[in-house]
């Protein structure tokens, strides 16, 4: 899917990309993204994890979608087990801090959605930290807001957030 002269593709081989997306998981962080950790959290956490995403990206565990060479990235995880085998949840998306809001996250997230619908998904969730833009976010995009869990996100000691969560139907 490409818009303004960017592209938003599968990736299904991560081969190589290890070192770019630990790079662009450590800006978005850095930068206050809520992408699983803290701003303020270790390079080398973040660096372990991202090698561990794309190595279920490797085993099939994970459907991987990138902007124009990792500029963004974002994740398909499948439902685990029958009765959530027709759905799958939206992860980490994530677009580099110096080419956020030019509508490349919008341009990702469609992706993703045009990529869960090729593999046969029924239907996508995700989850979003309050306290941030992202619920607008999801909003604007033509997602529902089903619900919150208060005080589920402890993104530091004093600073505890409500998750957001958001379901389309394919
Ligand atoms: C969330 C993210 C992927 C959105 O990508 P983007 O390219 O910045 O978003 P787009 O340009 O497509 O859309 C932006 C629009 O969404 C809405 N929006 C409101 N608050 C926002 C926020 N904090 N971040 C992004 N968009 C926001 C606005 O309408 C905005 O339009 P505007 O810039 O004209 O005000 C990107 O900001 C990002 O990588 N953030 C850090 C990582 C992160 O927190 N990911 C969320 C995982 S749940």
């Amino acid at each position: 899917m490409s818009a303004g002269g960017s592209t938003a593709a599968p990736v299904t081989d991560p081969t190589g990309l290890a070192e770019r997306f630990a790079d662009l998981w450590v800006a978005v962080t850095r930068a206050g993204g809520a992408v699983g950790f803290a701003p303020d959290a270790p390079e080398t956490d973040i660096r372990e994890l991202a090698a561990r995403t794309l190595d279920e990206v490797r085993r099939g565990r994970l459907h991987m979608i990138a902007l124009d060479g990792l500029a963004g990235a974002v994740f398909l995880q499948p439902g685990a087990g029958p009765v959530v085998a027709h759905r799958a949840t939206v992860l980490r998306l994530m677009v580099a801090p110096q080419r956020q809001r030019r509508g490349l996250g919008g341009l990702l997230l469609a992706a993703a959605v045009d990529r869960a619908r090729e593999l046969g998904f029924d239907q996508l969730l995700l989850s979003a930290r309050g306290g941030t833009g992202l619920p607008e976010f999801y909003r604007l995009q033509g997602w529902t807001e089903v619900g919150r869990f208060p005080r589920a996100l402890r993104v530091g000691p004093d600073d505890v957030r409500d998750e957001h969560w958001f379901q389309l139907d394919l």
